[in-house]
């Protein structure tokens, strides 16, 4: 059994399944990421393991434990919402001693244990300033060492980096896993921005209307998405419709309203396919050369990279292409495009299973 357990955890409003059947073993240690679009439950689920909301149904054990009926003071988790809600007449050292006098640590023993927090979170020259002192990203790691300085045994993160501007962001995505490294403390957090999952988890659960959809580490997340909605969730996908013929050679794959042919080894469903393949898959050939042909109607440059949207026959594309100093190719020109069969996915294109890790 995992250090903290969910089993077919629900939670109803009414009718309505805020959280359906989440069953979940996490190993201590652990760093998981709760993903998924809003209104999926994720706040909800997190809820239920600090224990500010109560599951209609299910069980959650911590180290073998069974804490679902548990308050939240008993479980002692570590919590940092989106707000993290500083005190703001209280200095950084005295906003994160908070919990240590709670637990009524004598004074030595808490100043102590205050500074090494500082120093793990890098805020000891930012001791004796106030919250309103300081950027975001300061009052965020207050907040973190705030929740870690009573050590407990997980924590508890729900879009911890949500209001941070994009480039400060980054930098405390890689902050957080450094600090979760050092300490080797369970950590959940929830956010929406696959990026951020992809990057950092060890793990990521994928969430859709109140259930899971998948568990996966993120590179197989990534690379194998159990289905369509996962696929454009996690990163970005092109799907072009397609049918299954067979013929005395074997099976082929033919992608709609195209000349375009893929000769495969695989039995397909009967019915229309969708074969799904990601931007970064996709290479620009000369025109003759490619599987198929388009012409660009639109290009963005990220910096790193060129967005290009290519109509088709098969639908308008998205590639996206390195930047390595070359100019693209210009809005109007005809292009080929080309990728690996193995690269694509190809499912049932009314596809809505939901899958169980
Ligand atoms: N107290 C409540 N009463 C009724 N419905 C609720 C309550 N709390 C949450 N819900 C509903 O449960 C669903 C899940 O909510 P939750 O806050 O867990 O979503 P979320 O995944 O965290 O979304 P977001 O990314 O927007 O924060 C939503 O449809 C929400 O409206
Ligand atoms: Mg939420």
């Amino acid at each position: 059994m995992g250090f903290l357990h969910l089993e077919q955890v629900s939670k109803f409003y009414g009718e309505f399944a805020a959280v359906c059947d989440f069953d979940l073993e996490i190993e201590k240690g652990e760093f998981i990421s709760l993903l998924g679009p809003s209104g999926c439950g994720k706040t909800t689920t997190l809820q239920m393991i600090a224990g500010l909301v109560t599951p209609t149904s299910g069980k959650i054990a911590l180290d073998g434990r069974d804490i679902t009926q548990e308050k939240p003071a008993k479980r002692g988790l570590g919590v940092v919402f989106q707000s993290y809600a500083l005190f703001p007449h209280m200095t950084v050292a005295q906003n994160v001693a908070f919990g240590l006098e709670m637990r009524k640590i004598a004074r030595s023993e808490r100043d102590k244990q205050v500074a090494e927090i500082l120093s793990l979170v890098r805020l000891t020259p930012l001791a004796d300033r106030y919250p309103r002192e300081m950027s975001g990203g300061q009052r965020q790691r207050v907040a973190i060492a705030r929740a870690l300085v009573i050590k407990p045994p997980v924590l508890l993160l729900d879009e911890p980096l949500s209001n941070l501007d994009a480039k400060l962001r980054e930098e405390m995505q890689f902050e957080l896993r450094r600090i979760q490294r050092v300490v080797g403390i369970t950590t959940i957090m929830v956010t929406h921005d696959q990026a951020e999952a992809l990057s950092i988890s060890d793990r990521v659960v994928v969430m859709e209307g109140g259930k899971i959809t998948q568990v996966d580490q993120p590179y197989s997340l990534y690379e194998h998405p159990k289905n369509n909605f996962i696929s454009s969730f996690v990163g970005k996908s092109n799907f072009l419709a397609a049918r299954a013929v067979n013929e005395t050679s074997g099976v082929s794959l033919i992608v709609d309203n195209t000349d375009l042919k893929i000769p495969s080894t695989k039995n397909y469903p009967d019915g229309e396919l969708c074969l799904s393949v990601r931007p970064e898959k996709i290479c620009l050939t000369a025109p003759a050369e490619g599987m198929l042909q388009g012409s660009i109607s639109s290009r963005y440059f990220l910096g790193n990279q060129w967005l290009l949207s290519v109509t088709t026959p098969a639908g308008e594309i998205s590639v996206s292409v390195a930047n390595l100093g070359a100019p693209p190719p210009l809005e109007g020109e005809i292009t080929g495009l080309s990728w690996k069969i193995e690269e694509c996915r190809i499912m049932a294109a009314e596809q809505e299973v939901i899958v169980q890790s």
